[in-house]
């Protein structure tokens, strides 16, 4: 099939370069001229592991172009998919639309003979229908169905979620819609994924339930290790214990500084907005964004209970800034929570980050970046794993314990076991881990 991709960020350049991959032929548009120059040179305008890869491959095959000229495209395609971003707006939290509105209009300009327009973007339940609208309106002669098909892919795993979903999920209020949508997922289908069809304004509301459903689980889990620390318990084990259980399941059941990144936050505050303009308060969620909200502007405080109740002059490492490994992402990162607090507490810091450190300065003021982990912690008052990326799982704690001027590791993450640590002469703050006492070694403990 023919397929334009309105937007290639994170979820366009991923979803364009696998719908190449099944054979498609695939235009990538956006209007950003420097990334489309960039991927026409070949380089990725974003990290994600195997991208770069798979878009030179189905551009060598003559199966993905890029351009910014949108009419072009959007004549040919026989589906246009929208993959614009849906950020917070201002003030009041609900999904700010202008991008998908503003490509509808393009869209509905250049439209030719019948073609199905397909809201990949995250959008609030009804958007479609006032997609429907703005093309009706722009463009009377034009031959459209409007679909929804949320994007369930994770940055980090991106591909991999595409090619091998848990699920294709379609909203169609137009049969016309479903021949041309099976077509374009067939290969998934062959795969056995399941390929399901719902209302659209379905579609759209699962979308944001599957995302609200995550954050507040990891917000419990968060809840969970403060009253494991309270209580001296250990929230790794407590976490191991529930999600054995098939009914709960083990994933997103890890406690840390908050969850942060381009969905999760902005996609939480706009489903309470939505159902308060509906009059359906969603009390649980409504918690969930408040306490997630404040963990992250409080989980600072354990760097500083751990420096001994002061950072002020005090050099502190950070390692990781994205809001989650494999990413370049630094969209609403814990990070940057943690390193404001500092700051304001008076801390230098010093900071790195395998991909996010480009990112990471257009974001932050005042914070060195350094080129590893070992220069990271040169001369701190104490380590701090905000990201857990496998390049910080074996760190050498005798090298750290070298360079560093206090031996104090803050692991945000739970990366490490703490008796493997304080074995090490360092002291250990964990998330959650009650057991560890305040800082005294387990070690030492027993
Ligand atoms: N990032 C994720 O992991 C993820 C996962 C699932 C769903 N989503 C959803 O997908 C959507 C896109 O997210 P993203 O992270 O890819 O955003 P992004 O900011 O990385 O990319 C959006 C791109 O769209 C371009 N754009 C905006 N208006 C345009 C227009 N009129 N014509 C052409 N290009 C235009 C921008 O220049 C940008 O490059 C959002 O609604 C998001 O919620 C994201």
């Amino acid at each position: 099939m023919r397929i334009a991709m309105i937007g290639s960020g994170y979820v366009g350049l991923v979803s364009g370069a696998c719908l190449a991959d099944f054979g498609h032929q695939v235009t990538c548009v956006d209007r950003d001229e420097e990334r489309i120059t960039l991927l026409q040179r070949g380089q990725m305008p974003i990290y994600e592991p195997g991208l770069g890869d798979l878009v030179s491959a189905n551009v060598a095959a003559g199966r993905l172009t890029f351009t910014s000229a949108l009419p072009a495209a959007v004549a040919e395609a026989e589906v246009v998919f929208i993959a614009v971003g849906t950020p917070s707006r201002r003030g009041d939290g609900h999904a700010d639309l202008t991008y998908v509105y503003g490509a509808a209009r393009e869209i509905a300009a250049a439209l030719t003979g019948f073609t199905v327009v397909v809201t990949k973007s995250t959008v609030p339940v009804g958007t479609g229908g006032e997609i429907e609208r703005i093309i009706r309106e722009a463009n009377p002669r034009a031959d459209a169905v409007v679909v929804s098909n949320p994007e369930f892919l994770r940055e980090g795993a991106a591909i991999d979620d595409f090619k091998r979903p848990d699920r294709i999920l379609i909203g169609i209020e137009d049969e016309r819609a479903r021949e041309p949508m099976s077509e374009v997922y067939r290969p998934l289908y062959l795969n056995q994924a399941p390929l399901l069809f719902t209302s659209r304004r379905t579609a759209e509301l699962a979308k944001y339930s599957a995302n609200a459903y995550l954050a507040m689980k990891i917000t419990f889990i968060n809840e969970i290790a403060d009253l494991c620390e309270a209580v001296g318990a250990d929230v790794k084990d407590v976490a191991r214990a529930i999600g054995l259980d098939n009914r709960i399941g083990s994933k997103f059941l890890h406690a840390g500084p908050g969850y942060g990144g381009s969905c999760f936050p902005k996609d939480a505050r706009a489903l309470v907005k939505t159902a308060q303009d509906h009059g359906a308060a969603l009390r649980l969620m409504e918690t969930t964004v408040a306490v997630n909200d404040q963990r992250k502007r409080t989980i600072a405080r354990k760097v500083v209970a751990a420096c001994g109740g002061a950072v002020r002059g005090k050099t502190i490492g950070l390692l990781g800034l994205t809001f989650k490994p494999n990413t370049d992402d630094m969209r609403e990162a814990s990070s940057l929570s943690v390193i404001q607090a500092l700051q304001d507490a008076g801390a230098r810091i010093q900071a790195y980050d395998p991909q996010g450190m480009e990112a990471a300065r257009a974001l932050v003021n005042d914070v060195t970046f350094c080129s590893g982990p070992y220069e990271a912690a040169r001369d701190a008052a104490a380590l701090v794993i905000v990201t857990e990326w496998n390049a910080f799982r074996a760190l050498d704690f005798d090298e750290l314990r070298s360079v560093m001027s206090e031996p104090v590791l803050v692991d945000l993450r739970n990366v490490y076991d703490p008796r493997e640590v304080t074995r090490h002469g360092f002291r250990y703050t964990g998330v959650g881990r009650g057991t560890e006492g305040d800082g005294i070694s387990l070690a030492a403990a027993e």
